[in-house]
């Protein structure tokens, strides 16, 4: 085994990302291996955008959302041509361990060029969705779900003077974590999302009644993934429950800003198990976090698996 040892932030960026290479630099020097980080995500390791790094680098970045290396996603890694020119970058460094901050898509790429290359990789599973299977979280969740809660809080203010229905769209793909965990958290009257089938027609008594009784305002917590449109769930707030709507689309203000102190904590700590893991012949694998505690899962169980909902919190639902 060489000393020298890549990181890589690919897809979607997220707060939490920096601390992570904070310490990436920081372990590995005590480790006494040397540091590179690819920047750009894929593309880098291709055009050969790869760099020792320094204590310099890395500083000042900690308070900092998003990725100092940069992240993309990559078509041109799918091909193998441009993997062998990759392996061919990192042969020429003597690079031989990667450690990869992304979702499902990025650890399935790297689980194709480690069965052609054999570069031993440990991912970390890293996308504001919280959609990856065999893990309970993924970095950069709870700053995403803090700014969501600083921005319904706001939101509240104006929906409760002006008297008016709130429809407030978060991001997560085809995952309904973030609105999920919103609406419980916030008080929401109404979260919809994709892995829950809805019908507006059983809210529209009970929210009538409660126009009726004095209700000012509402918030409802959409996902992006539903079938409906944002704007189509106002209209029916407009139409059927007889109160003034608009929306608000959050966007990717979700994906940024000052990390957490929960993600900064848990980016020290995958980053430390996932070199651990690595030196200790784990060549294959993703740092999963859950109730147990830290472990090291097979590819074939996080990236090649549908996430589903905790049964638990969908209850909330209901
Ligand atoms: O996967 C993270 C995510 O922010 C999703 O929640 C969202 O659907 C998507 O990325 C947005 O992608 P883009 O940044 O390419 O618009």
């Amino acid at each position: 085994m060489g000393n020298n040892i890549a990181i890589i932030c690919s897809g979607g960026d997220v707060s939490g990302m920096n601390p992570a290479l904070k310490h990436f630099v920081e372990y590995t020097k005590a480790n006494k291996l040397t540091p590179y980080f690819v920047y750009d995500g894929y593309e880098g390791l291709i055009k050969n955008h790869i760099k020792e790094a320094s204590y310099q680098d890395v500083a000042g970045i900690i308070n900092r959302g998003g990725t100092k290396i940069g992240s993309a996603r990559s078509k041109r890694f799918e091909d193998a041509k441009y993997r062998q020119i990759a392996k061919n970058n990192l042969d020429a460094l003597d690079i031989d361990m990667l450690i990869v901050l992304g979702g499902d898509g990025s650890f399935r790429g790297l689980h194709t060029f480690y069965k052609e290359h054999g570069v031993k990789f440990c991912g970390i599973p890293s996308t504001i969705d919280n959609d990856i299977e065999g893990t309970d979280y993924c970095l950069g969740v709870d700053t995403a779900l803090n700014i969501i809660k600083t921005s319904i809080d706001a939101i509240r203010d104006t929906a409760s003077s002006f008297s008016r229905a709130f429809v407030v769209e978060t991001m997560g793909r085809d995952c309904g974590y973030l609105a999920l965990i919103t609406h419980i958290t916030s008080g929401s009257e109404l979260c919809l999302i994709p892995e829950k089938k809805y019908d507006l027609k059983n809210y529209e008594e009970k929210f009538i009644q409660e126009r009726e009784a004095g209700r000012r305002y509402f918030l409802a917590i959409v996902s992006e993934g539903i079938k409906q449109n944002s704007n189509e769930i106002a209209q029916w707030f407009e139409q059927k429950i007889g109160i003034e709507s608009r929306v608000s689309v959050l966007g990717h203000i979700q994906r940024g800003g000052n990390p957490s102190i929960y993600d900064r904590l848990m980016a020290y700590k995958f980053v430390a198990f996932a070199i651990d893991g690595l030196l200790d012949g784990k060549d294959e694998s993703v740092i999963c976090y859950t109730k147990k505690g830290f472990e090291y899962k097979s590819i074939e169980n996080v990236a090649f698996k549908k996430k589903t909902l905790d049964e638990e919190l969908l209850k909330y639902l209901e």
